[in-house]
């Protein structure tokens, strides 16, 4: 018998725990030998009277390396800082990853979009540098070092190089930005000097938002720092159906941290109505980790019953309510589950 692997779950807040139970439903089916952890982070972990990222959360994720984690909710303009940005700092996860692909089923005014979306995690206005200067004048800096921004540049090419991608866009707005974004891209034009094979492209960000509503085909892997990364995540997942079915991870060069790019829904938390599908995403695209990196095959033979499963169902128009369907977050992980299992 293969022996599990020990992950971490992070239900989250909001519509967390709903799509998380879905996914970890979908996941046994599929066979992933999997042992899962559960640890809280966010609102959930402030019921317990623990802070936002509980010390047993971090040091759990340090211990297995390998994290699913649902949606955390941060308040807006006061309170807390947020847990996924303290999370991916505390845990130096430099690289979030996420892939826009069009899917089987869902229609939008594209049905060929393939992008991968690679953003610096750790910096930049996330950095969390604010000042009131004098009353009624505040401040945010905006940080950006030559090491955050090459390792990130080389994690891209090598990317791009190992799944033999089309070409690496850098967005940026370096004509004003001089400084910190002149450093994003000089450090990204290094990297393209190092790896010729990779085409390379700069594309100044507003410009580049309206090309990709235009026509996203023309890119491919896209580079950008934190605040621009999560802008242009959500626009783009808008182009394949929504923060619905965009996955992501945060990688970082010990652990990594699967979670889909959407929040917490507070608008339909609790419903039954979250399409359960980001999540899902992102556990295999955890499986693919853990066959890449541990060299478990059965992980990966997971991961593909499960994509055959969800592109079926979704060809068939099987799925939830944001996708055009009438499925419920419940309804839709048991289709999941039946045609994994037939
Ligand atoms: P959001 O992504 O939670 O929701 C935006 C819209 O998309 C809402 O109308 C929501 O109902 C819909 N939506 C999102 N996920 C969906 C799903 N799986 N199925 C169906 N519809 C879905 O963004 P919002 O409202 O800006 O943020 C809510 C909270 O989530 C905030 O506290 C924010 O800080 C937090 N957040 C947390 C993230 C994380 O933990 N990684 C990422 C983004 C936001």
């Amino acid at each position: 018998m293969t022996e599990a692997r020990t992950v971490v779950a992070i239900p989250g807040d909001g519509i967390g725990p709903e799509v998380m139970a879905s996914a970890r439903r979908v996941l046994e089916a599929a066979g992933a030998p999997l042992a899962w952890v559960e640890h809280h982070a966010g609102l959930r972990a402030m019921q317990d009277g623990d802070p936002v990222l509980p010390e047993a959360t971090l040091e759990a994720v340090k211990e297995h390396k390998v994290a699913l984690k649902g949606p955390c909710t941060t308040p807006v303009g006061k309170g807390f800082s947020s847990v996924n940005v303290q999370l991916r700092k505390a845990l130096d996860l430099y690289a979030a990853v996420r892939p826009v692909r069009s899917l089987p089923g869902v229609k939008t005014r594209f049905d060929d979009v393939d992008l991968v979306i690679i953003r610096e995690n750790t910096e930049g206005l996330y950095s969390g540098v604010e000042n009131v200067v004098t009353p009624g004048v505040v401040m945010s800096m905006k940080v950006a070092t030559e090491k955050a921004c090459d390792r990130i540049s080389a994690w891209a090419f090598d990317y791009a190089k190992k799944r033999e991608r089309r070409k690496l866009t850098v967005f940026h707005k370096a004509n004003i930005m001089k400084l910190t974004d002149g450093l994003f891209i000089r450090c990204s034009q290094a990297q393209a000097d190092l790896n010729p094979e990779v085409p390379y492209e700069e594309v100044i960000i507003d410009a580049g938002c309206m090309k990709m509503v235009q026509d996203p085909t023309q890119f491919d892997v896209l580079v950008l720092e934190n605040l621009y990364g999560d802008v242009v995540s959500d626009l783009c997942a808008g182009l394949v159906g929504g923060l619905g079915v965009v996955p992501g991870a945060n990688i970082g060069n010990s652990e990594a941290v699967f979670e889909a790019v959407h929040g917490s829904a507070p608008d339909i938390a609790g419903r039954d109505i979250a399409n359960p599908l980001a999540l899902i995403m992102s556990g295999v695209m955890m499986l693919n980790h853990l066959a890449d990196t541990e060299g478990r095959e059965e992980m990966r033979a997971a991961a593909g019953r499960i994509k055959t499963a969800y592109n079926g169902a979704l060809e068939d128009g099987e799925c939830t309510r944001d996708l055009g369907g009438s499925l419920g977050t419940s309804a839709f992980t048991d289709v999941l589950v039946r045609r994994i299992q037939s």
